[in-house]
């Protein structure tokens, strides 16, 4: 039986999983290379609005979790768990190097019998494949012969306050029957549903399929809220009525472009490797087509409604109200507000934002120019300074109320406005 883990990477993943584990019994090593999380961590602190510090200092103080950068102490422990960014590189190819600096970092420390998981999302061939290779050459071991090798997605719902680790379906590969034995074991501690499949592959290819289905369904939406507009019929409405269907109708909603860590990266993973099979994915890449088109048809609305003032974008000032990149979270990975304030500053517009759980950007790899950069405060004596307030996200927290008392023109990209009292031609919806 298993009786203590190590989780490598203590992000928005590994770092709720650690905690349902360290609930469930089994003792876990947090492993990452980031040391200021690490001391964070082992003070009792969390640095995700979603995760209460409480939690974390409960585990801490009952020796059920403690976090380290010493990725040595991986021979201590019986499973291996890795949830390290996949992103793409600027050539929007996959960068699976997190996961191999991982393995090459874990494999001189693996003992005879520990399970080596992967979780992070990726193209269909990684875990037995890459992984496998940088564990082998690293350990002299073999995966499936001496020690366990399995792919197991993460599902995680961030924002969602009904989405809890233990109750979502794990589904989950191993390289051999063995290997899928024991990682459906160890899940089995803290999660209630187990969805075992034939193969890490089956699996890799699981999360590529959810996460395809979405950014398919909402490239959709996207372009049905265009056509839909130009005749006169506010897509919302209409999404709402369709939900009422009790079958064969599920509801996605229209935005200003996507965003987050997972489906604008997620799907051109497998683009990238259904080249190497002379396959094309061609869904994947029309939908990220129409999808990354968004900010552009955004801006050009709040330029509509600038005019409709006698305004020119060129000098005015502009608010952008939400960074996170949906609802209620901090998380502003590949948020389509940044392109939204870049394409607004390309046209002369003085751009500021406001995001309740952003006060300030952190430094980040994609949009340098920008770290450091404050929140407005939520203030009426600075909102009514705005010419137009550009709603990107869609916050529960945010007054929508007093923005309607406090703005001249707002564009709605979120349909955010749809229950507030608001002025005619106050509102446009974008
Ligand atoms: N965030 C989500 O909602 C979500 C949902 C499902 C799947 N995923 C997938 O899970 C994986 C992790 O995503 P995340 O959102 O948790 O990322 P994250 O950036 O929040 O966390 C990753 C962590 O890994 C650490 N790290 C980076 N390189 C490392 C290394 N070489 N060794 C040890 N630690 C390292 C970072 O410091 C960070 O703490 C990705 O593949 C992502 O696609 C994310």
């Amino acid at each position: 039986m298993t009786q203590e883990i190590a989780i490598v990477g203590l992000g928005y993943v590994g770092l709720p999983l650690a905690l349902q584990f360290g609930r469930s019994g089994v003792k876990v090593l947090g492993l990452d290379i980031d040391s200021a999380k690490v001391k964070a961590l082992n003070e009792g602190l969390s640095y995700i609005k979603h995760i209460r510090a409480s939690d974390v200092s409960e585990m801490v103080n009952s020796r059920s979790f403690a976090a380290s950068t010493d990725f040595s102490r991986v021979a201590g422990v019986q499973a291996v768990i890795i949830c390290v960014p996949t992103p793409l590189n600027k050539n929007r190819e996959p960068d699976i190097s997190y996961i191999l600096q991982t393995g090459k970092a874990i494999a001189p420390h693996l003992l005879k019998g520990t399970l080596v998981v992967l979780e992070s999302t990726t193209y269909p061939g990684t875990t037995d494949e890459d992984l496998r290779a940088v564990l082998e050459a690293g350990s002299g071991l073999k995966a499936g012969v001496d020690f366990h090798l399995a792919f197991s997605p993460e599902r995680e719902d961030p924002g969602n306050p009904d989405s809890k680790v233990a109750l979502i379906p794990k589904v989950v590969g191993g390289y051999s029957p063995a290997c899928l034995k024991r990682a459906t074991e160890l899940y089995g501690r803290g999660i209630k549903n187990i969805i075992p499949v034939s193969s890490c592959r089956v699996a890799e290819a699981t999360k590529l399929l959810e996460n395809i289905f979405r950014s398919v369904n909402i490239a959709l939406v996207n372009e049905l809220k265009i056509v839909y507009g130009a005749m006169g019929i506010d897509v919302w409405e209409v999404i709402r009525a369709a939900k009422t269907k009790p079958f064969g109708f599920m509801p996605f909603y229209p935005g200003p472009g996507l965003g987050g860590h997972c489906i604008p990266i997620d799907p051109f993973y497998l683009t990238w490797k259904a080249r190497e099979y002379g396959r094309h994915t061609r869904f994947i890449e029309l939908a990220g087509e129409i999808s990354s088109a968004m900010p552009d048809f955004v801006v050009q609305q709040v330029m509509e409604a600038l005019n409709n003032l006698g305004k020119s974008m060129k000098g005015s000032k502009i608010l952008v109200l939400g960074l996170a990149y949906k609802p209620d979270v901090d998380d502003d990975r590949e948020s389509p507000s940044y392109v939204l304030m870049d394409l607004l500053e390309k046209r002369g517009a003085h751009v500021s934002y406001y995001d309740p759980y952003v006060p300030v950007v952190r430094p980040n790899r994609e949009h340098p120019h920008r770290a450091g950069t404050r929140s407005i405060s939520w203030d009426q004596s600075v909102v009514q300074t705005f010419d137009a307030v550009l709603i990107a996200t869609n916050h529960k927290a945010v007054n929508y109320q007093e923005l309607a008392d406090w703005a001249s023109c707002i564009i709605d990209s979120r349909n955010a406005m749809a229950e507030i009292k608001t002025r005619p031609g106050q509102v446009w919806k974008a």
